[in-house]
């Protein structure tokens, strides 16, 4: 006969059981399946380390932001997702700061549909975040992981992080059309790790086109932050008609700001990714002075010059520069290059690529989450140089 012993009845009794809490846009109830919660924020706040808040289909609109400020355990993250896979549109419209007028303050606790701060050991999934003072706004958050999020048409960066930041994981990203009409387009990204440190930050197979400012910006982020098969698009155009536009336009800006004395280096590493068609640069330092490493990556047809390392001894290995309308690439001696596209000399020209078509890039990821893999801008060489979506480098 089953004996239970004594230990085994106390980690019955103690063992919080790991609830699942739900919420519907026009829920009235106490948080079950059958009468769910009308307020993302009362689910947060009964949200204990191992739970899980499932958002049912729908369009929320709270009218003010969710405040994320308690965390879970490395073994039991609280997670808010969607329903299985139902459509979940978080609207910040009527939230304030959508937008505030040219030159106002936006105070820090009102940033991001999602304020995410001294929260740590959270799991976000399949939530599309669209019209808020931020879509994501994480402060000193670390551990969290995001999958599949889509933040757009925000009135300042889609997806940010600042302060202290480790082991953030970003992936199946897309976040485009978000723009800054209080700075007149200064500083709304696609994806921003900004102003702080903390290692162990990586941002995978994500998308960032169209907005105001830059697509990816690392500006003043003192520590290395890995960004793989991200790919930047038609960022720094002024598409809101703003007044004296001060959008940037580079696909990948990877650090740096500041007078030189206050820049510290930051080896960011990034592999795989691909700039195209931004205002701007592709690929720049920044003034970032770290040792980065970009490997198989392809800037083309960018307003600006492709690859522009004028401030760190970095390594460029089998990256491609084509067809962009300034120099394809602006390197210090210090810089390290070998088998770019540069270096194997050639012809590098539109009708090197087996395709310039990226419409299978730009169209529906795959029931995995991942970006569907196609012929853009691979050469026609079959050489393995530049980035490539038909398998891992
Ligand atoms: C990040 O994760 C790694 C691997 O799990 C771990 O070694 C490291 O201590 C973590 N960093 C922080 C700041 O907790
Ligand atoms: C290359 O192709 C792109 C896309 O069709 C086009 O916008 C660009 O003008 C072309 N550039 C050259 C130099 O042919």
């Amino acid at each position: 006969m089953f004996a239970p012993s004594f230990t085994f009845l106390v980690l019955l009794a103690t063992s919080a059981h790991a609830a699942d809490i739900y919420v519907s846009p026009t829920g009235t109830g106490s948080g079950t399946i059958t009468a769910p919660y009308g307020s993302i924020q009362s689910a947060v706040n009964a949200a204990k380390a191992g739970d899980t808040i499932h958002l049912r289909a729908g369009t929320y609109k709270p009218s003010s932001n969710i405040q994320i400020t308690k965390s879970g355990t490395s073994g039991a993250p609280i997670t808010l997702r969607s329903y299985e896979s139902e459509a979940v549109v978080l609207d910040g419209e009527n939230l304030p700061g959508t937008p505030y007028g040219l030159d106002e303050s936006l105070p820090n606790g009102e940033r991001g549909i999602l304020h995410i701060q001294n929260a740590n050991y959270w799991k976000f999934y399949n939530l599309e975040l669209i019209n808020g003072p931020y879509g994501v706004y994480s402060r000193d958050a670390s551990h969290n992981y995001y999958e599949r999020l889509s933040t757009h048409d925000n009135y300042e960066s889609g997806f940010q992080m600042q302060g202290t930041a480790s082991n953030n994981t970003i992936i199946y990203l897309d976040s485009y059309l978000n723009r800054d009409p209080r700075k007149n387009g200064e500083s709304a990204d696609g994806f921003a790790l900004k102003e702080g440190s903390g290692t162990g930050n990586s941002l995978r197979n994500s998308r960032l086109w169209n907005n105001v400012d830059d697509g990816l910006d690392l500006w003043l982020f003192e520590s290395p932050v890995t960004i793989e098969e991200v790919y930047s698009w038609g960022n720094g155009f002024n598409r809101w008609g703003f007044s004296d536009f001060e959008g940037d336009g580079n696909g990948f800006k990877l650090g740096g700001g500041g007078s030189d004395d206050t820049i510290v280096p930051a080896a960011h590493v990034v592999r795989n990714s691909i700039a195209w068609g931004n205002a701007k640069k592709g690929f720049i330092d920044n003034g970032n002075t770290g040792a980065m490493t970009l490997e198989r990556n392809t800037a083309w047809n960018n307003g600006d010059s492709g690859f522009v390392f004028k401030s760190s001894g970095s390594s460029l290995k089998s990256n491609v520069a084509a067809v962009n309308v300034g120099s394809q690439v602006n390197l210090i001696s210090s810089v390290k290059a070998s088998g770019n596209s540069w270096d194997v000399g050639g012809t590098w020209a539109n009708s090197t690529f087996k395709s310039l078509d990226a419409t299978t890039l730009q169209g529906a990821r795959g029931s995995d989450g991942r970006i569907k893999a196609s012929d853009f801008l691979l050469p026609t060489s079959g050489n393995a140089i530049g980035a490539t979506t038909r398998e891992d480098v």
